[in-house]
């Protein structure tokens, strides 16, 4: 690598090696730096060490952001395909685990090797256990001082992730330059996390630890609704998780009540009615295990109680059973927070940045590309994508 590289991507992550490779094969001198010892590493802990590499249904109603037309430009010039595409050229296997999620189907080592054979391929220089110390604009364009010297180079792409999972390498860095340079931030929180419960649900939560279910949840802020999604919750040691809390932690705040209905699409009310017409011997208990994990349902009456033949119960009984199975309220202490947080919600405030070319408005060398920026996915390979369709927008452009 000539002493100036023509771009240095800072963060070997998703995103930086996907602009890296696409800004290599346009023929740029490109250097990445990470402060980690090793590159990639949440690509390597993603969908359980298969990594749900992108969405099918990609669209930009998938993403949250305080500029939701950010997205847009983006996505619409690289799209889920294209990335499949690549995946197939280097011969990894995936399977679409459910509609339009794509995971490798055996190791996430193999998606990482593809996007460090490709940099090799386009003669991307990747330099690891590299810190960045400063970072200045100088003429044209920008000087870096780092842990390895001096490096003075015509571009600066700022691909440092955001702040979940710090025993990853995650460092709100890529934060600090951005203020550094008048841009602002928008608030951040961690998302797609689990819920903390405290007191007797935390009791209950523990004591069903590996129970799952298929729920449809919402969040209620002073009533409101917000949020709906009809996917597994898991219960857990320290509260709820599975598919239906991450994705439901991306409208919560502290203080919001979660309303889950754990019989989605059923009229709880009108079963049970029904159900007491035609089956009056039938248990309470036998009725819920039909419906529901066995452990859950028994769960239920030793909470409840009333247990009994459907027959003797009164139809103030029933109304107050489809509440509890049907809107079924509670109030988490909080989430997991960072340490198990997949992504982090807000970000570098992107109205002061291109949707083409992820340059900061009046300050060209230097970007900002991947989930640094104010722009988070849903769960289900959509954080991904943004990771490549920004890094392909932005090392096109360099
Ligand atoms: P990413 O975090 O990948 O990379 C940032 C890089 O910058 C890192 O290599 C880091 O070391 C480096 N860095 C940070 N600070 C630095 C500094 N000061 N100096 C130098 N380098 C620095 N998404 C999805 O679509 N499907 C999935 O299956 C999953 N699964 C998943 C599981 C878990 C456990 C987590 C934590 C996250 C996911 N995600 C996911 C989210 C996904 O991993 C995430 O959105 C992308 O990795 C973001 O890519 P970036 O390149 O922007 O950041």
């Amino acid at each position: 690598m000539p002493l100036q590289p023509d771009v240095v991507v800072i963060g070997a992550g998703a995103a930086g090696l996907m602009c890296a490779l696409t800004a290599g094969y346009a023929g740029r001198r490109v250097l990445v730096l990470d402060h980690a010892n090793k590159a990639g590493k949440k690509i390597l802990m993603s969908g359980g060490g298969r990594c749900n590499f992108t969405n099918l249904a990609t669209t930009p109603a998938n993403f949250f952001s305080a500029n939701p037309h950010f997205c847009i430009s983006a996505l619409k010039r690289y799209r889920p395909e294209h990335f499949v595409e690549l995946v197939e050229r280097h011969g990894v296997d995936y399977v679409e685990k459910a509609p339009g999620q794509l995971f490798c189907a055996h190791s996430a080592r193999e998606l990482l090797g593809v996007l460090l054979t490709e940099c090799d391929w386009a003669g991307v220089e990747i330099r690891l256990a590299t810190a960045v110390e400063g970072i200045e604009r100088v003429g044209e364009g920008m000087r870096l001082e780092t842990s390895s010297g001096r490096i003075d180079t015509g571009a600066v792409v700022v691909a440092t992730g955001g702040l979940s999972v710090p025993s990853m390498g995650a460092t709100g860095f890529g934060y600090d330059i951005a203020r550094r340079f008048g841009l602002a931030v928008t608030e951040t929180r961690p998302a797609l996390v689990p819920f903390a419960l405290t007191s007797h649900w935390k009791e209950r939560a523990s004591a069903l630890a590996g129970v799952s279910c298929e729920v449809r949840v919402r969040t209620l802020r002073d009533g409101e609704p917000r949020g709906r999604y009809v996917e597994p919750m898991l219960f857990t040691h320290r509260g709820l998780s599975g598919p239906a809390m991450l994705q439901i932690s991306s409208y919560w705040e502290p203080g919001d009540e979660l309303a889950i209905d754990l019989l989605p699409g059923l009229d709880a009310c009108g079963a049970l009615t029904a159900a007491r017409r035609d089956t009056p011997r039938r248990q309470l208990s036998s009725w819920l295990a039909e419906r529901l994990p066995r452990r859950l349902a028994q769960a239920l009456i030793e909470w409840h109680g009333g247990d009994g033949v459907l027959a003797e119960r009164s139809n103030a009984e029933l109304a107050a059973w489809a509440a509890r199975l049907g809107d079924w309220r509670l109030k988490p202490a909080g989430t997991e927070g960072w340490r198990t947080a997949e992504v982090t919600l807000g970000g570098v405030d992107t109205r002061a940045i291109s949707s083409k070319t992820f340059a900061v408005d009046g300050l060209p060398p230097l970007r900002f590309i991947g989930e640094v920026l104010d722009v988070t996915g849903e769960l289900g390979g959509y954080n991904f994508q943004w990771a490549w369709a920004s890094g392909v927008a932005c090392g096109n452009s360099l």
